[in-house]
């Protein structure tokens, strides 16, 4: 395939692969959700097959990562069997310049909050669309709630000034259910001018699980573009 023919894809390959790059033997692995990710996961289960790396073990953020753990033989283990995580790799849907991040977009954002905060080294793998210089600039905020506590939280994210927005599935009537069996809400916001207090501030609406605004736990991004055709993979 040409850079031409599919650009992005081509990125999020090459952006997945230098991160799986990263991964040295006798570590436990994060294993974050998403497209990009799922290169990275690819690679690493190459990387594994052909011996170049050994003892590791994955801690899956979704059923999707579990899934493709399961598919490319990486080996994976539970946050109550071990004590650490190494390095997690995970995609994001922004950036900003301090590495803040929006995720959820596969509305994964509470797993992938609990593995990726613990890791010792996080790196985000993003193609170059997704990096701006406000969260909130192209993306909503997601956010997980309880489905009975519907209601209420829409209501409170409207009086936070937001725009809230049930998610739906695709290919599935109704309402996105995630891995917890929750729902998520999409919210808007004109301008996001501190994300750290929008985080906390989310958190504390009663029936919010979770919200995707992930704020000083990147370590690395990696930045996957297209220059004359080519894909190259930059750091922020
Ligand atoms: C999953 O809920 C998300 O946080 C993803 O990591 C994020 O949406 C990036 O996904 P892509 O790599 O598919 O863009």
């Amino acid at each position: 395939m040409t850079a031409a023919a599919d650009p992005v894809k081509l990125m999020k390959q090459e952006v997945g692969k230098a991160a799986a790059a990263l991964v040295k033997s006798g570590t436990i692995v994060g294993l974050g959700t998403g497209s990009t990710t799922a290169f990275a996961i690819q690679y690493i289960g190459e990387r594994l097959k052909s011996g170049e790396l050994k003892d590791i073990v994955g801690v899956p953020t979704s059923f999707q990562a579990e899934v493709l753990a399961k598919e490319y033989g990486i080996p994976l283990t539970t946050l109550d069997a071990i004590d650490h995580i190494d390095i997690a790799i995970d995609g994001a849907d922004e950036v900003d310049p301090q590495k803040n991040l929006i995720k959820g977009g596969g509305a994964a954002h509470t797993r992938e909050k609990v593995v990726d905060y613990l890791a010792n080294q996080f790196i985000v793998v993003v193609d170059g669309g997704k990096v701006v210089d406000k969260l909130g600039s192209i993306f909503a905020v997601p956010v997980e709630v309880i489905p009975m506590a519907m209601t209420p939280v829409m209501n409170a994210l409207k009086k936070l000034g937001g725009k809230p927005e049930l998610r739906m599935g695709v290919k599935k009537a109704g309402p996105v259910i995630t891995d917890q069996g929750n729902m998520v809400i999409d919210v808007r916001f004109d301008d996001i001018p501190d994300p750290v207090n929008l985080e906390k501030t989310l958190n504390n609406i009663p029936g919010v699980l979770e919200n995707g605004i992930f704020v000083n736990c990147a370590d690395i991004v990696l930045v996957g573009e297209v220059v004359d055709n080519q894909p190259v993979v930059r750091q922020l």
